[in-house]
C-alpha cells in the first residue's frame, strides 16, 4: 500500500451532505474567529513591551542595567536580556492558559462552545484592566494570569465551534479565520508597540497593555449574538433547536443525513461519561498521537521565539529600538498576509501539500539565519552586525515566518479541531491546547537562557526539529480535506499505518450502516465538486 496515499481510492454511490454556503454561516464564523484576536494581541504585545526602557526600569531594573551596559559593545550580545523574572512575565500567561484549557473542556461540553468563548472574553477584559493599571510586578503577573485564563477558554472553544459550523468543503478556510485573527492581533500589537514606544515614560507600556481591552470587547460583544453549533446543541439535548440551526446554516430544509450523523455521534458520546476517561481507548490513539505531536511540533518550529522576542532579537543583532520594533511590524505583516495563502488554498490543494512546502522553506531560512549570526558574532557574541547583514537576517526571518503562516500555524489548529469524534472532541481539543500552551510556556521561559548558551545554534536547534516534523507529516498525516467532520474516522481506518488501531466496521454509523468501506474518497470527491 502506498505510504503517501492514506485513503485507498474506493468508489461508492454514497452522497456527501447537501447544502449551500450561507452568508449566515460565514458571518457567525467570522465573529467566532475574532476569539483569535486576544491570543494574538498578547503574543505580539509582550515582546515590544519588555524591550521598552520605562517598563524595564520600573519592573525589571536589573535587566535594564544590563541592557544599558550592553550598549557598550564589549558585552556579550547573546546574553544581555537573560532574566528569569522577565521571562516569567512573558510565560505566566501560557501556564494559566494551559491549566484553563483543561477545565474549559467540561465547560465547553456542558454549556456549549459559545459560552466558553464568552467567558474567555470577559476574563481577558479583566486582565487587560489589571495590566494597564499595574503598579508592581505582582499586579503585572496576576493580570497576565487573567489574560491566560481568557486565552485558555477562547482557544479551546473557538476552533471546535468553527469546525462544527463550517460546511465540509469550506471547513479549512473558515477554521483558519481563527489563525488569521491571531496574526491580525499580533500585527496590531506590533504596530501599537511601535507607536507607543515613542511616548516618554510609563504611558508607553500602559497604553500597549490596556489596549488588550479592545479585542476583549470585540469577542465579548460578538459572542453574545452567536448561536451555538448544532453538534453542541444535539449533544446537550436541544435536538429540535439543533435541526433548525443546521437548516439555517446550510440554507436548506432537508438536512436529515447530516443531522442523523450528529445524533448518532451524540448518542455514542452519551454512552461515555466524560471524554477524558474515554480518550485512552485504542481506537482514538491515532488522532490523539497526531494532535499531541502536531501541537508540540508547532511550537518546536521556534515560531514564538520570533513572535515574542523579535524586537529583543533585532536589538541583539544591532538594530536600535526603532529599527527593532519596525522589523517586528514587518514580520507581523508577512505573518498575516501569508496566512491568506493558506486560507485560499487549503480546501483545494489540501493540508499535506501546504505542510510539505512550508517545512522545507522554514528549514532553509533557519539555517541561513543561524549561519549569518554565527559568521558575524561567532560564539563570543562580542561584535556588532553590519546593517546589510542585519537586513538579510530580517529578510530570512520573513521567509521563515511566511512558511509557518501557510503551514504549521493555521493547519495545526485546523487539524486538531477536525479529527476527533464528537464523544471526545472537547476533551481532546483541551489536551491539544494544553500541550500547545505547555510548549509555548517552555519556549518563552527557555528562549533567553537558550540564546545566551546555544547562541546562533538556537536556530539550528529549531531547524532540526522542523526537519523531523516535516518527515513525520510526510509519512503519517492523512489528508482530511473535504471530509465531513462526523465521518472523519474513515481517513484513519484507511491509512497505511493508523488503520491497525481502528476496527474495520468503524464509521459504519456515519454512513447509515451502508458501505462504510467505500465512502470516504467519494465523500471527498462530492464535497470538492460543491
Ligand atoms: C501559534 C502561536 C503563534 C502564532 C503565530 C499560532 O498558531 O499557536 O503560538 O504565536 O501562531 O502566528
Amino acid at each position: 500500500m502506498p505510504i503517501t496515499g492514506f485513503v485507498s481510492g474506493r468508489s461508492s454511490t454514497q452522497k456527501a451532505y447537501p447544502g449551500k454556503t450561507t452568508p449566515f454561516v460565514i458571518l457567525t464564523c467570522l465573529v467566532a474567529a475574532t476569539s483569535g484576536l486576544i491570543f494574538g494581541y498578547d503574543v505580539g504585545i509582550s515582546g515590544g513591551v519588555t524591550s521598552m526602557e520605562p517598563f524595564l526600569s520600573k519592573f525589571f531594573p536589573s535587566v535594564h542595567r544590563k541592557m544599558m551596559m550592553a550598549a557598550h559593545k564589549s558585552s556579550n550580545q547573546y546574553c544581555k536580556f537573560d532574566s528569569q523574572l522577565l521571562t516569567t512575565f512573558t510565560s505566566s500567561l501560557y501556564l494559566a492558559a494551559l491549566l484553563t484549557s483543561l477545565l474549559a473542556s467540561t465547560v465547553t461540553r456542558a454549556l456549549g462552545r459559545k459560552n466558553s468563548m464568552l467567558i474567555g472574553g470577559v476574563i481577558f477584559l479583566a486582565g487587560s484592566v489589571m495590566n494597564g493599571a499595574a503598579e508592581n510586578v505582582a499586579m503585572l503577573i496576576v493580570g497576565r494570569i487573567l489574560l491566560g485564563v481568557g486565552v485558555g477558554f477562547a482557544c479551546q472553544a473557538a476552533p471546535l465551534y468553527l469546525s462544527e459550523m463550517a460546511p465540509p468543503h469550506l471547513r479549512g478556510m473558515l477554521n483558519m479565520g481563527f489563525q488569521l485573527m491571531i496574526t491580525f492581533g499580533i500585527f496590531s500589537a506590533n504596530l501599537i508597540n511601535y507607536g507607543t514606544s515613542k511616548i516618554m515614560g510609563d504611558w508607553s507600556w500602559r497604553i500597549s497593555l490596556s489596549l488588550a481591552a479592545v479585542p476583549a470587547m470585540i469577542i465579548t460583544v460578538g459572542c453574545v449574538f452567536l448561536p451555538d453549533s448544532p453538534n453542541s446543541l444535539v449533544a446537550r439535548g436541544h435536538t429540535e433547536k439543533a435541526r433548525t440551526m443546521l437548516q439555517r446554516i446550510r440554507g436548506i430544509q432537508d438536512v436529515d443525513e447530516e443531522f442523523n450523523d450528529m445524533v448518532t455521534a451524540s448518542d455514542e458520546s452519551k454512552r461515555v461519561r466524560h471524554g477524558w476517561s474515554n480518550m485512552g481507548k485504542r481506537k482514538h490513539r491515532p488522532q490523539l498521537v497526531m494532535a499531541v505531536l502536531l501541537t508540540s511540533f508547532q511550537q518546536l518550529t521556534g515560531i514564538n521565539v520570533i513572535m515574542f522576542y523579535a524586537p529583543v532579537l533585532f536589538k541583539t543583532i544591532g538594530f536600535g529600538s526603532n529599527g527593532s520594533l519596525m522589523s517586528a511590524v514587518i514580520i507581523g505583516l508577512v505573518n498575516m498576509f501569508a496566512t491568506l495563502v493558506s486560507i485560499s488554498t487549503v480546501d483545494k490543494i489540501g493540508r499535506r501539500l501546504l505542510y510539505l512546502e512550508g517545512g522545507p522553506q522554514m528549514f532553509v531560512s533557519q539555517i541561513t539565519v543561524g549561519t549569518l549570526i554565527a559568521v558575524n558574532f561567532g560564539s563570543t557574541g562580542e561584535a556588532s552586525m553590519p546593517k546589510l547583514y542585519a537586513w538579510i537576517v530580517v529578510a530570512s526571518i520573513c521567509i521563515y515566518v511566511a512558511g509557518f503562516a501557510w503551514s504549521w500555524g493555521p493547519l495545526t489548529i485546523l487539524i486538531t479541531s477536525e479529527i476527533f469524534p464528537l464523544e471526545i472532541r472537547s476533551a481532546a481539543q483541551s489536551l491539544a491546547i494544553s500541550v500547545s500552551m505547555f510548549f509555548t510556556f517552555s519556549i518563552a521561559q527557555a528562549f533567553l537562557p537558550m540564546l545566551c548558551h546555544l547562541k546562533f545554534g538556537l536556530f539550528y536547534f529549531f531547524g532540526g526539529w522542523v526537519a523531523i516534523m516535516t518527515t513525520f507529516v510526510y509519512f503519517f498525516l492523512p489528508e482530511t480535506k473535504n471530509i465531513p467532520i462526523e465521518k472523519m474516522v474513515l481517513v484513519w481506518r484507511d491509512h497505511w499505518f493508523w488503520g491497525r488501531f481502528i476496527d474495520d466496521d468503524a464509521g459504519r454509523h456515519a454512513h447509515g450502516g451502508q458501505e462504510p468501506v467505500d465512502a470516504v474518497e467519494n465523500d471527498r470527491k462530492v464535497v470538492s465538486a460543491i
